[in-house]
C-alpha cells in the first residue's frame, strides 16, 4: 500500500468531480428546491430519504444515517478504500494529478488478482470469437445464420457477437498460452473438468453473445446452438455463476442503456436477450433482459435506482404471460410505475418485429403498453367462461383484489366504472365489496408493517433537549462561513458546548479556521477524520439554514445554551444540598440554597 496521499492531490481529485454526477450514476436523484433526493443505495427504502447537497458537495440518508463526501460516496459505494477511492475518481476525471508511483495501478485492480485475471481472459476471448465469426471460415455458417435471422454487421459490432469454434481444446491452448492458468479458467468457467482432472473448453460450435456486467466488463458468456442439435443439448448455454459473474444481479445490456433508461426513467424489460438485440435495431435503446432466470430482488433494487418506470415485453404465451403478472406484481410492491406489453397470442418481440416491422413494434412498446392493472383484468379472463356465473364470480372477486391494491382513488373508479358496465352490475355493489376487501387488507397490513419496523436496523431518532439544538445550529451556522463563525464565537465568549460531539467539532472548527482553509463542509470533513463526528456534521449541515440570520435568532440559541449551563450548575448544586443534609451540615446547606436560588434568578 503506498503511504499516504498528499493533501493538495485528495483536494484537487474532490474537486475535480462533482457529486451529483458521481452519485447519479447509481441513484436516481430528483431535484427538490437546494438539494437532490433519491432513494438511499445503503439501504432498502420506498420513500427517499437521501439526500445530496450540491453546494456542500455532501449527501446523507436521513433514514439509515449514511453520509460524507463524493470520496466517502465511492468507497462505501463500491467498497474502495480510501486511497483507492482517491485513484478512481482522478482516473475517472482525467484530471493530471501525480499519483504516487504504486498507486495508479489501485484504479482498475480493486479486484483481486483473480478477479482481474478473470476479466481478462474474458476481454481476450470476446475479440477472438468475434474475429472468429466476421473474418474466418470457420465462423460462415454462424454468420450466415444470424443474416437469416435479421441480425445485421451492425448488431454484430454493437452487440460483439462472436462464435466459438468447435474444437475441444481451441480456447483453453488460446488462453494458456497468454499466461491465463487451467485453473482460473475452469473457476470462470470457461474450461469444463472430466472426471480425471483435465480440461477442455465449454464452448464449442455456437454463436457467443458476450455479457457485460454493469461496469461495461465482459463476465460471462452465452453461446446458441445454430445447426441441428442433440435433444439434451441446450439452445442456450450459459456460463457458470463466479465471482465476476452473478446471473440474478445482472441484466443483458444495462450497461449500455443505462443512460437511456435514466434519460427517459423507462426501462423495457426483455425474457430473452436476443430480443433485446432486435428491439435495438428497431429503435429501442432502453431494453435490457435477465439471463434466462426471473426477475429478483437486486435486479428491481437496481431499476428503482435508475428509473421510474418499467415495461414488461415478455412473449406473449403462456409462461411469458405468467411471469408478467409475476414480475409486475414485485415492480409495483417495490415502487415502481409498471405497463405490459401483450403481442398477438403466442408470439415473442424477435417474431412480432419480423411480422410487423420496427415502427408497429415501437409504437405498441413504447406508447400502447397496457398499465399493468388493465393487463391485469384481461389476464384474469384467460381460460374463463364468463357466461357462467361461478367463472364470473371469481373473476370479479379477482378484480376487486386487484384493484383494492392500487393507491389511487380515481384509478379505482375508472376500472369500476368500466366493469359494472360491462356485468351490467351496480357500481355501488362493486364498491361496497371493494370496501371490505380494503378493510381486511388494512388489518393485514398494519400487521405487516410493525414487523417490518421492528426488523429495520435504523438509528434511533431521538428527541434532542433544546439546547442541543440550538449548539446543532450554532454550529451549522459557523460552517457556513467564517465571519459567522467569528461572530458566534465573539457572542460565546467563554460559554462551551454541553454535548461532547458538539464541543469536538467546534474545536475542530477553530483549527481548520486557523490554518486558512475556506469554509468547505466536504473538505472539513476530510480534516476531521474521526468517522463519529464527521456523522454528526454532516447531519448538522444537512439542516436547512437560512444564508442570513439575525443576532437575535443567535442570541435565542446562546441563551439555550446558557440556560442548560445554569440547569447543570443547579442539578449538581442540588447533590451537593442533599449530601450536607445528610451530613447535617446545615450551615453548608443553606449557602447552597442561597446560591441555588440566585442560579434559578438569572434562568
Ligand atoms: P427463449 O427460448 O425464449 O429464447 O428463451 P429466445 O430469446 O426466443 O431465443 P431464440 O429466438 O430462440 O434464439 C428466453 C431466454 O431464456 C434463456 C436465455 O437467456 C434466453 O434469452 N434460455 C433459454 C437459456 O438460458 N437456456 C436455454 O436453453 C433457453
Ligand atoms: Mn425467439
Amino acid at each position: 500500500m503506498a503511504g499516504r496521499i498528499p493533501e493538495e492531490i485528495v483536494e484537487k481529485v474532490r474537486r475535480s468531480q462533482d457529486i451529483v454526477d458521481v452519485i447519479s450514476e447509481y441513484v436516481n436523484l430528483s431535484r427538490k428546491g437546494r438539494n437532490y433526493f433519491g432513494l438511499c443505495p445503503f439501504h432498502g427504502e420506498n420513500t427517499p430519504s437521501f439526500s445530496v447537497a450540491p453546494d456542500k458537495q455532501i449527501y446523507y440518508c436521513f433514514g439509515c444515517g449514511a453520509g460524507g463526501n463524493v470520496l466517502q460516496f465511492v468507497m462505501d459505494m463500491d467498497g474502495l478504500t480510501f486511497t483507492e477511492a482517491v485513484a478512481r475518481l482522478a482516473s475517472k476525471s482525467g484530471v493530471e494529478v501525480d499519483l504516487p508511483t504504486d498507486l495508479s495501478e489501485h484504479v482498475q485492480s480493486h479486484h483481486s488478482e483473480e478477479h482481474q485475471g478473470m476479466l481478462d481472459a474474458h476481454e481476450l476471448l470476446r475479440k477472438f470469437y468475434h474475429h472468429l465469426l466476421v473474418n474466418t471460415k470457420q465462423g460462415e455458417e454462424a454468420l450466415r445464420y444470424l443474416h437469416d435471422r435479421g441480425f445485421t454487421d451492425g448488431d454484430i459490432e454493437s452487440f460483439h457477437i462472436g462464435y466459438a469454434p468447435p474444437g475441444w481444446e481451441t480456447v483453453k491452448q488460446f488462453l494458456t498460452k497468454r499466461g491465463f492458468t487451467e485453473e482460473l479458467l475452469h473457476k470462470c468457467g470457461l474450461l469444463v473438468s472430466k472426471q480425471d482432472g483435465t480440461t477442455f473448453d465449454r464452448f464449442r460450435d455456437r454463436i457467443m453473445f458476450p455479457l457485460f456486467d454493469h461496469h461495461g466488463h465482459v463476465v460471462a458468456f452465452s453461446g446458441r446452438v445454430f445447426k441441428e442439435k442433440d435433444k439434451d443439448e441446450p439452445k442456450y448455454l450459459n456460463s457458470p455463476e463466479s465471482i465476476i459473474f452473478q446471473k440474478s444481479e445482472l441484466f443483458y445490456h444495462f450497461y449500455q442503456a443505462r443512460s437511456v433508461i435514466r434519460k427517459t426513467q423507462s426501462v423495457i424489460l426483455f425474457e430473452g436477450f436476443t430480443d433485446t438485440i432486435l428491439a435495438y435495431r428497431a429503435g429501442i435503446q432502453n431494453g435490457v433482459a435477465t439471463m434466462g432466470t426471473s426477475l429478483t430482488d437486486s435486479h428491481i433494487q437496481l431499476l428503482k435506482r435508475h428509473t421510474k418506470e418499467v415495461v414488461l415485453c415478455f412473449d406473449s404465451d403462456s409462461p411469458g404471460l405468467k411471469a408478467s403478472e409475476r414480475a409486475g406484481k414485485a415492480l409495483e410492491q417495490s415502487g415502481l410505475r409498471v405497463r405490459v406489453v401483450t403481442m398477438k397470442a403466442g408470439m415473442d418481440p424477435d417474431e412480432f418485429i419480423r411480422a410487423y416491422g420496427p415502427e408497429v413494434f415501437v409504437k405498441e412498446c413504447v406508447e400502447d403498453a397496457e398499465p399493468y392493472v388493465s393487463f391485469l383484468l384481461n389476464y384474469y379472463r384467460k381460460g374463463k367462461n364468463l357466461e357462467k356465473e361461478g367463472e364470473r364470480l371469481l373473476y370479479l372477486e379477482q378484480v376487486l383484489q386487484v384493484l383494492a391494491s392500487r393507491s389511487q382513488v380515481i384509478e379505482r373508479d375508472v376500472y369500476l366504472t368500466q366493469i359494472s358496465e360491462e356485468f351490467r352490475l351496480s357500481k355501488q355493489v362493486l364498491n361496497d365489496q371493494l370496501q371490505n376487501i380494503l378493510k381486511a387488507n388494512v388489518s393485514r397490513g398494519e400487521k405487516k408493517e410493525v414487523r417490518k419496523k421492528s426488523t429495520q436496523p435504523l438509528p434511533e431518532q431521538r428527541l434532542r433537549p433544546a439546547y442541543e439544538i440550538a449548539e446543532r445550529r450554532l454550529l451549522a451556522y459557523m460552517m457556513q462561513d467564517i465571519e459567522m463563525f467569528e461572530r458566534i464565537q465573539q457572542k460565546m465568549q467563554e460559554l462551551a458546548f454541553h454535548r461532547d460531539q458538539h464541543q469536538a467539532i467546534l474545536t475542530y472548527l477553530l483549527a481548520y479556521y486557523e490554518e486558512g482553509y475556506e469554509s468547505d463542509v466536504s473538505r472539513f470533513l476530510q480534516f476531521v477524520e474521526d468517522d463519529t463526528l464527521q456523522k454528526d456534521i454532516i447531519s448538522i449541515s444537512m439542516m436547512t439554514m437560512d444564508d442570513v440570520c439575525s443576532d437575535e435568532e443567535l442570541d435565542d440559541y446562546i441563551h439555550q445554551v446558557k440556560k442548560a449551563s445554569i440547569l447543570f450548575e443547579i442539578e449538581e448544586m442540588r447533590k451537593q444540598e442533599r449530601e450536607a443534609q445528610r451530613e447535617h451540615d446545615h450551615e453548608k446547606e443553606l449557602q447552597l440554597a442561597l446560591e441555588i436560588l440566585s442560579l434559578r434568578k438569572m434562568l
